[in-house]
């Protein structure tokens, strides 16, 4: 493990563990406040995210501010991670090696940023890092005790932009987040 996120950021910036270094235009590290006690993961960078080298900053990055902003949050009070750092090809789901090659990365960035509640964008990340046959349709909202960590999946922005009749199911889980943050978070404010 990087003791620092200096050290951790530029050893991931070297990365070439899979394939998908080799389309990369920028590596996606991560985005927001490394301090804050919330933090999203998502499944990997698609176009905007890849051209730009800054998570969720495409219409899904949109939404998702849209409905953090409701619940008083912004990006100045979360942080924001993905499972795999590089762009899946057309957007495609990320392999589950490039998934293995990718999680020591966000790992260390758990293990700095030792987050109160980590929200999981969609399924992917949801089944990885929640349990591996999490149902998001059934199972999203509800939250699980992980090491000392409260998780909860959500819809992924992506999800609702395809199928918007879902988003205000998935506003509850924004809504379920801010009580919870309110509940056990000390520095933020919302
Ligand atoms: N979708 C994701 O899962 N992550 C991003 O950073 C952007 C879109």
């Amino acid at each position: 493990m990087y003791e620092t996120w200096s050290e951790l950021e530029a050893a991931c910036r070297e990365c070439k563990k899979c394939e998908l270094c080799k389309t990369r235009t920028n590596l996606v590290f991560g985005g927001g406040n490394k301090d804050a006690e919330v933090m999203f993961i998502g499944e990997g960078p698609g176009e905007q995210e890849d051209l730009q080298g800054l998570p969720f900053v495409g219409r899904a990055g949109q939404l998702l501010d849209k409905m953090l902003l409701a619940i008083g949050l912004d990006r100045t009070k979360v942080y924001i991670a993905n499972m795999v750092k590089c762009r899946p090809p057309k957007n495609r789901d990320p392999f589950p090696e490039e998934q293995d090659m990718c999680i020591d990365w966000l790992r260390n960035q758990v293990y700095l940023m030792k987050p109160k509640i980590i929200v999981c964008l969609g399924r992917i990340s949801g089944m990885r890092l929640i349990k591996h046959d999490l149902k998001i349709t059934r199972e999203h909202g509800l939250w699980f005790e992980k090491n000392g960590t409260l998780m909860m999946a959500t819809l992924h922005p992506a999800a609702l932009l395809r199928n918007p009749a879902q988003k205000p199911e998935a506003f509850k889980d924004y809504l379920a987040l801010r009580d919870k943050i309110r509940e056990i978070c000390t520095s933020t404010k919302i």
